[in-house]
């Protein structure tokens, strides 16, 4: 018969299950965060009535530990850090899984098999791995380590050599599991070539890196779960693993990346070469407009098209916007929010924030969905948007960008952007966008725009 505990394993898979594939629309997101947080606490609750423990010190100090130490995270670590901090926990969930995998060898390693000293092995040189890459992608997106891609020469070479001598080791040490010194040899190189595999990636890469560790950490997981023959453990670890895969082939999509570059830890080197590429025309000024001429654009329109960036998030301007863009919707122009797949600084990024501002769902649009209609539009309002919208992705083969699918903004009859300075944006890349004749420059603060449109409009309309 089914114990509780196996009981409360499959109660907490389908949960998780559930909840991974609600939060594939933003309208069901949130009951799927709670449903797969739910399954967990049920799947910890049923591990703790686990016959097998004998003793709960260690337990009640993790948990103790793990609280105090997430806790002030989460409450104070604002919106625009969040990568670096999943970077963080994907270093957390490593090292305990590369720990478990130290201490069984430490307890039975004489006495292991061939495969379960190779399921140890694995989940050791990975853990280990994603456990010093994941610290260094946080080190690099917090800026503590430098961003920029390090290279050096033969660098491919080295870093190929590396990983054939692991798994080398990883198979000497399968067949003979007595042999102490390979296995902690075989542990160090796993954390040096975690280092090793990041040093030559940009940060402006670090978010596919972050969803590779993630994929890294889950598979780790799941060999875990194998060795502790432990269902819940190789369910979670190979939901994680799958889903992390293949967000890390769907941010590669969007950002032009090559996966089998990001695998081997070999790409980055582009940016460092090319990134200060300059627009294509320098003839060109860009036009800047006041408050009172971009109101009466709006005042002018019938459809609108928002294009919200990173500069949103920075500025937490997406309330501002959304009573902006109620204004206008109050006064009979369309509105429609175009979502690019990597705007922002993480998957989704654009869809939390305006969830957070009340913004109906039926508003937003995906990239593929809202690019045929850019030519109709009256006016689109780039908010703090710049890569995602740089018409030299399309036509400038030398730009790191080029082929990077983007919201064809430029497109539409007008163009106004919102955004401090002529600055580039994440890939260092200047845009074509702010020197075309259909587009105008508001520059500021995107919040504080925002906030001066929606009152020159209230007063000019009454809305
Ligand atoms: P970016 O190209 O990074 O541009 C953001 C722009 O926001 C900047 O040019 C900046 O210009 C402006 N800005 C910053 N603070 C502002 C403020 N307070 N008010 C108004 N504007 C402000 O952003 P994007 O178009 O969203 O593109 C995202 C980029 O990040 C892509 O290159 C993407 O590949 C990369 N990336 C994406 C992710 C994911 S998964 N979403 C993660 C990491 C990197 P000023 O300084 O002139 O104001």
């Amino acid at each position: 018969m089914m114990s509780i505990l196996q009981l409360c394993y499959v109660i907490a898979s389908v949960m998780f299950i559930l909840g991974i594939r609600s939060l594939g629309s933003p309208e069901t997101a949130r009951r799927g965060m709670n449903l797969a947080s739910f399954g967990m606490l049920i799947a910890i609750v049923g591990t703790l009535f686990n016959q097998q423990i004998v003793n709960y010190t260690w337990i009640i100090a993790g948990l103790v530990t793990g609280t105090l130490l997430s806790l002030p995270i989460s409450l104070w670590i604002p919106m625009t850090k969040i990568p670096q901090r999943i970077a963080l926990s994907h270093a957390g969930g490593a090292l305990a899984a590369c720990l478990i995998g130290i201490a069984e060898y430490y307890r039975y390693h004489a006495s292991l098999g061939s495969a379960s000293m190779g399921i140890v092995a694995v989940e050791v040189m990975l853990g280990a791995l994603t456990f010093t890459g994941s610290l260094m992608v946080a080190g690099k997106l917090h800026g503590i380590l430098p961003g920029h891609p390090i290279t050096y020469k033969g660098q491919n070479i080295v870093n190929i050599s590396l990983f054939i001598i692991m798994i080398a080791m990883l198979v000497y040490i399968s067949l003979n599991p007595e042999m102490n010194t390979v296995f902690y040899i075989l542990l160090s190189l796993s954390f040096l070539f975690g280092l090793f595999l990041v040093t030559p990636i940009g940060a402006a890469d670090m978010p596919v890196v972050i969803a590779i560790f993630n994929s890294y950490g889950g598979l780790t997981g799941a060999v875990m779960g194998f060795m502790l023959a432990n269902r819940i453990q190789i369910i979670t670890g190979a939901l994680d693993g799958a889903s992390g895969f293949i967000l890390s082939i769907l941010m590669c999509k969007a950002m032009n990346r090559s996966i089998t570059n990001v695998l081997f830890g070999a790409f980055g080197r582009m940016e460092e070469t090319e990134a200060k590429a300059k627009r294509t025309s320098d003839t060109k000024e860009p036009q800047p407009i006041s408050f009172e001429d971009a109101l009466q654009f709006f005042e002018q329109a019938k459809t609108v098209i928002i294009a919200p960036g990173y500069g949103m998030a920075a500025s937490q301007a997406h309330h501002a916007l959304r009573e902006f863009a109620d204004k206008l919707k109050a006064n009979g122009i369309s509105i429609k929010y175009a979502i690019h797949p990597v705007a922002g600084r993480m998957p989704g990024h654009m869809n939390v924030l305006l969830a957070e501002a009340n913004v109906p769902y039926t508003d937003l649009f995906d990239m593929d969905e809202i690019n045929p209609e850019f030519p109709h539009a009256d006016i689109v309002l780039v908010v703090g948007a710049n890569d995602v919208t740089n018409p030299a992705a399309r036509t400038v083969k030398s730009s790191p960008i080029y082929g990077m699918p983007i919201l064809d903004v430029d497109k539409a009859k007008k163009v106004i952007v919102l955004k401090r300075s002529l600055s580039p944006g994440f890939s260092g890349v200047e845009n074509d966008l702010y020197y075309k004749d259909n587009t105008w420059m508001l520059f500021g603060d995107a919040k504080d725009s925002l906030s001066k449109l929606a009152y020159g409009f209230k007063r000019a309309w009454g809305a």
